[in-house]
């Protein structure tokens, strides 16, 4: 049994205590929180028993095989150096890190200490996205590539207010593409590899962070458009036209309904029975990585390339610098 400690006592470190406790052989044992009441509170709610407030005690206890990293983006780097230097397997939230040179540090520490670090990109491990791929062929030579999340956060509003929420907090490496940009990335370059080049520009809000974007990833012979937003909103469905026929996707973060219009006349609705909470397969994919079932160098060379295309998104954009190497590779 791979014994967890979570950290982070938000909602989406309750979803992913609801995907554990829908995996075999992983289970949770001990919640982190900085604060002992807030730690009890998610503890209670998550059912179950151990609460700690001293990370590096609890890394150094022996009592955790791996643990799940669901702190705000900046925090993530540190946290999982630690984990990974006390020999502690890391499930870091999507994006693994707000530089690539951070996440290969890991990677490079991890294989040190015979450890695994992984990104949880709930999409790629959907068995939607498996489908996506699987259909691809039937469109021939792809040319033009079209995914995009938008989602208009409702903390958006605490930024018109002049707060600024983590989500908003560049300090924290929020902003649209750290959040919602990665996942039409991961997906861009989970089916087609990492791109020659990219070019992008983002729209900054208020806080500095930002609001909008959109990225041109240059392959080959084809080319990939991606849009995120988290201060506005689209139901467009994502695209990926061949010369064959075009494919039609409707979540790029769960792809639950596709439909193929081929220039042969057939055309084909496809519905995929997935469950409400997909990270149920990047569980258990970690899980069989911690067991060494198999190899985590593919799932982290994809992080690092998407970590990639986010930098030069960034760059291009003008952001500011974020992490301990910015740009470097
Ligand atoms: N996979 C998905 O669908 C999905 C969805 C949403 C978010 N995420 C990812 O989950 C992570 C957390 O996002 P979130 O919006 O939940 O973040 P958040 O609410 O700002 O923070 C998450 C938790 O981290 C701790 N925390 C807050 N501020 C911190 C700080 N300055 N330094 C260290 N710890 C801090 C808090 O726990 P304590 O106060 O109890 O310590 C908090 O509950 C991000 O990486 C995000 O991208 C993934």
């Amino acid at each position: 049994m791979i014994r967890l400690a979570t950290i982070g006592t938000s909602t989406i470190t309750e979803k992913f205590a609801d995907a554990v406790a829908q995996t075999p052989g992983i289970g949770i044992d001990v919640v982190y929180s900085r604060d002992v009441a807030r730690g009890r509170a998610f503890a209670d709610r998550v059912g179950i028993d151990g609460v700690s407030t001293d990370l590096d005690a609890l890394l150094a206890s022996g009592d955790v095989d791996a643990v799940y990293v669901g702190s705000p983006n900046g925090a993530h780097a540190a946290q999982a150096a630690a984990a990974i230097a006390a020999g502690v397997h890391v499930f870091l939230e999507k994006p693994a890190t707000p530089t690539a040179a951070e996440f290969a540090r890991l990677v490079d520490d991890a294989r040190q200490r015979a450890a695994v670090v992984f990104e949880g990109m709930r999409n790629v491990y959907d068995p939607g996205m498996a489908r996506v791929r699987d259909l691809l062929p039937a469109l021939g030579r792809v040319r033009l590539v079209s995914f995009g999340q938008s989602q208009r956060s409702a903390r958006y509003d605490l930024v018109l207010a002049g707060e600024t929420p983590n989500i908003f907090d560049p300090a924290l490496a929020g902003g649209a593409l750290f959040d919602l940009g990665v996942y039409p990335l991961s997906a861009a370059i989970d089916l087609f590899g990492a791109p020659t080049s990219v070019v992008g520009a983002t729209a900054t809000i208020a806080t500095g962070a930002d609001g909008a974007g959109a990225a041109v990833l240059a392959y080959d012979d084809f080319v990939a458009q991606i849009a995120f937003s988290k201060i506005g909103a689209s139901r467009r469905p994502n695209e990926i036209q061949g010369e064959l026929g075009t494919m039609e996707i409707d979540e790029i973060t769960a792809p639950r309904r596709i439909r193929l219009d081929l220039f042969s006349g057939v055309s084909e609705e496809i519905e995929i029975d997935g469950p409400e909470n997909n990270m149920r397969f990047e569980v258990a994919r970690f899980a069989a990585l911690v067991r060494g079932d198999a190899d985590a160098a593919p799932d982290q060379q994809r992080s690092l390339d998407v970590l990639r295309a986010v930098e030069a998104i960034r760059v291009a954009a003008g952001a500011s610098a974020v992490g301990s190497d910015d740009g470097a590779r």
